[in-house]
């Protein structure tokens, strides 16, 4: 039970009862032609109301940065409305909430964008693997390279779904520079081909930072990065150099916090936390869920003040009251992981159910 994830957080922006966060899971149950969250979504989320911190899953902030069937969106006053209802109910059950900003850029397909092409830093397309469609898998395509106009405007759409977000009663948002989507393209050696302004390959980042931050206040705005992480056919041959100059130029700014998922060879959270004078949440990444061990090791070190849990939050709505507990975790199925209904989604039982309770549970320490 003596578990730090268990202890309160407080910063100037976060009031947390506990340093355990749901990490973003796109889940893909939104209105599929609109883009306006579902009510079984805010059955899901209130289920985890527990969280210390719940980061949404991935919401497109302009139409072109939609990356899957059933992933909602954050652009339209119908949109606005139905995140409202969401985090009215989320707030009510006692939890807090971000919203996750996910511009995927070339990852998406025009089938999944009303037949325009997807939008990168240049024109480089993902060399191999499919995207998912309505219509089943498909190749990915190259994409169009913005020019230095409609840069800007996707800056911009940044911080209008950071305002349209604040107006849906979230309590943040968390920009997504992660796993290889728009602004990890910009980061990278191979999608930025530029060869104006944005060669610097941070300034991306920067913009969509400080224009959100601009928006909605510093002490609301968070970030996430993924330094070192080659997903969807990103190189980073050399991360230090270059998410040194990106904090160095954020650090002073007054974020609510900065979202390390580490992962792979390079050590980011020893480098980068004590380059970092805010807060630090922290997700390890690798094939088998962070756990509580890791996450606990991770906080006694220093080098995290909350942690991110993404597949045992999935999995366990009751995560807090588990580790409390010391029970079992319910194991994670993959039905219903993108998209379905109810199963796989809100029918993880919690103790209170009077079910899970040491039957086929996985021990929470790792
Ligand atoms: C179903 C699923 C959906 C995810 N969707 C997102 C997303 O929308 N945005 C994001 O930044 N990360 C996303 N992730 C990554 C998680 O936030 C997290 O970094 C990863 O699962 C590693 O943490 P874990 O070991 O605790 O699961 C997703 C992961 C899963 C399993």
């Amino acid at each position: 039970m003596n578990s730090p994830l268990l202890t309160p957080y407080r910063s100037t922006a976060l009031h947390l009862p506990n340093r355990t966060a749901m990490a973003p899971m796109t889940r893909a149950r939104a209105d599929d032609t609109t883009g306006v969250p579902t009510p079984i979504m805010t059955e899901y989320y209130t289920q985890r109301a527990a969280a210390g911190l719940i980061v949404s899953e991935g919401i497109w902030p302009h139409p072109l940065g939609k990356g899957g069937p059933g992933v909602p969106g954050l652009t339209e006053s119908a949109h606005v409305e139905g995140w409202r209802r969401l985090t009215r109910a989320v707030h009510a059950a006692g939890g807090r909430i971000f919203a996750q900003l996910w511009h995927v850029g070339r990852v998406s397909h025009p089938d999944l964008l009303g037949g325009e092409q997807p939008v990168a830093p240049s024109a480089v397309a993902i060399s191999h693997g499919q995207i998912f469609t309505a219509a089943g898998p498909k190749d990915y395509v190259a994409p169009h390279e913005l020019s230095a106009a409609e840069t800007a405007e996707t800056v911009r759409s940044h911080a209008t779904a950071a305002r349209n977000a604040i107006d849906a009663g979230f309590d943040g948002v968390e920009i997504n520079g992660a796993y290889g989507y728009l602004i990890a393209q910009f980061l990278s050696d191979n999608a930025n081909l530029r060869t104006d302004g944005y060669s610097d390959r941070v300034r991306f980042a920067i913009e969509v930072v400080e224009a959100v931050a601009a928006t909605i206040g510093a002490d609301r705005t968070g970030l996430r990065i993924s330094p070192g992480n080659p997903l969807l056919d990103i190189v980073e041959s050399d991360p230090a150099p270059r998410y040194h100059r990106l904090l160095d130029a954020l650090d002073g700014m007054g974020l609510a916090y900065l979202h390390v998922v580490q992962s792979g060879k390079y050590a980011a959270l020893e480098d980068l936390r004590p380059r970092w004078n805010g807060t630090v949440v922290a997700t390890c990444d690798g094939p088998e869920p962070g756990g509580r061990g890791q996450a606990e090791r991770t906080l006694r070190a220093g080098l995290a003040d909350v942690y991110a849990f993404g597949r045992l939050f999935l999995a366990n709505p009751d995560l807090p009251q588990r580790i409390a507990s010391d029970a079992p975790l319910n194991p994670m199925r993959t039905t219903g992981m993108y998209g379905g209904g109810a199963e796989g989604y809100v029918d993880y039982p919690r103790l209170s159910d009077g079910a899970g309770r040491g039957r086929t549970g996985v021990s929470p320490a790792r």
